[in-house]
């Protein structure tokens, strides 16, 4: 649910990419902000730069010029150790490509992204297990990433998300790979989640559907905000 304060603050941000002699304007001057506890879904076109905004949101990578503030503390101006430290302690990530390691079971793919702050070995089992369960794959949870569809790799991208239960969660179409009902669940436990904990959820999509779950939406195009628009429904 939406709080009255505001979390995020994304002023003014552009990213430039060079390769050899071109420069790509990914971000082309984007500025808005997020409340705290707000479900935001991000939609544009293949290219528009949604990804790259996600990396700025998330500290992975820092914009050309702008600034983005995370609760009172400027993420764009922070050194890489710092950046670290952020992603570990105030975000919940989960990526387009998974990112899941290959010699890791399903299960130790979720610990390791929690193992930091569990030491309790039974305590970091029954949670990776139980957000296993939640997205629906725990009769998976000894098989390697080699051994599962597309589609249950993604869900244990966004368990280990989840597992973090970090006080932002920031999603790369997180349901690209999965089937209409499947997808549907999915968007449905996080809208559980971000009411039930307060969450604050900052998804990109293809679905337009998913701008009914979301609190608002955000169209970029062309590395640029061009819509806006906020859910009808109260929930
Ligand atoms: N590391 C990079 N080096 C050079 N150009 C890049 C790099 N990353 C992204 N780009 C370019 O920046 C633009 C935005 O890319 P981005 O990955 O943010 O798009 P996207 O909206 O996430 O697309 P998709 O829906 O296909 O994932 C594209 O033109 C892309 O080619
Ligand atoms: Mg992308």
């Amino acid at each position: 649910m939406t709080s009255s304060t505001s979390l995020v603050q994304i002023e003014d941000i552009k990213k430039d990419y060079t390769l050899g002699e071109t420069i790509v304007h990914a971000l082309r001057g984007i500025s808005f902000e997020i409340m705290e506890g707000e479900f935001l879904a991000i939609l544009g076109q293949s290219g528009s730069g949604k990804t790259t905004l996600l990396n700025m949101l998330s500290a992975l990578d820092v914009p050309t010029s702008g600034r983005v503030v995370v609760a009172g503390t400027d993420i764009s101006n922070m050194s890489r150790d710092e950046r670290t430290h952020f992603r570990r302690t105030s975000v919940g990530l989960v990526f387009q490509f998974y990112n899941l390691f290959p010699t890791l079971t399903a299960l130790e793919n979720v610990e390791i992204g929690i193992a930091l702050d569990i030491k309790d070995k039974q305590e970091l089992r029954r949670r990776a297990s139980h957000y296993l369960e939640l997205v629906g794959i725990l009769d998976k949870a000894t098989n390697y990433p080699s051994q599962m569809s597309g589609g249950e790799q993604q869900r244990v991208a966004i368990a280990r998300g989840l597992a973090k239960q970090s006080p932002i969660l920031i999603l790369d179409e997180p349901t690209g790979n999965l089937d209409a009902e499947t997808s549907d669940a999915i968007w449905a436990l996080l809208k559980e989640l971000n009411t039930k904990t307060g969450a604050t959820i900052i998804a990109v999509t293809h679905q337009i559907s998913v701008s009914r779950v979301a609190d608002r939406s955000i169209f970029l195009r062309s590395g640029k905000v061009y819509g806006v628009s906020e859910s009808n429904e109260e929930g």
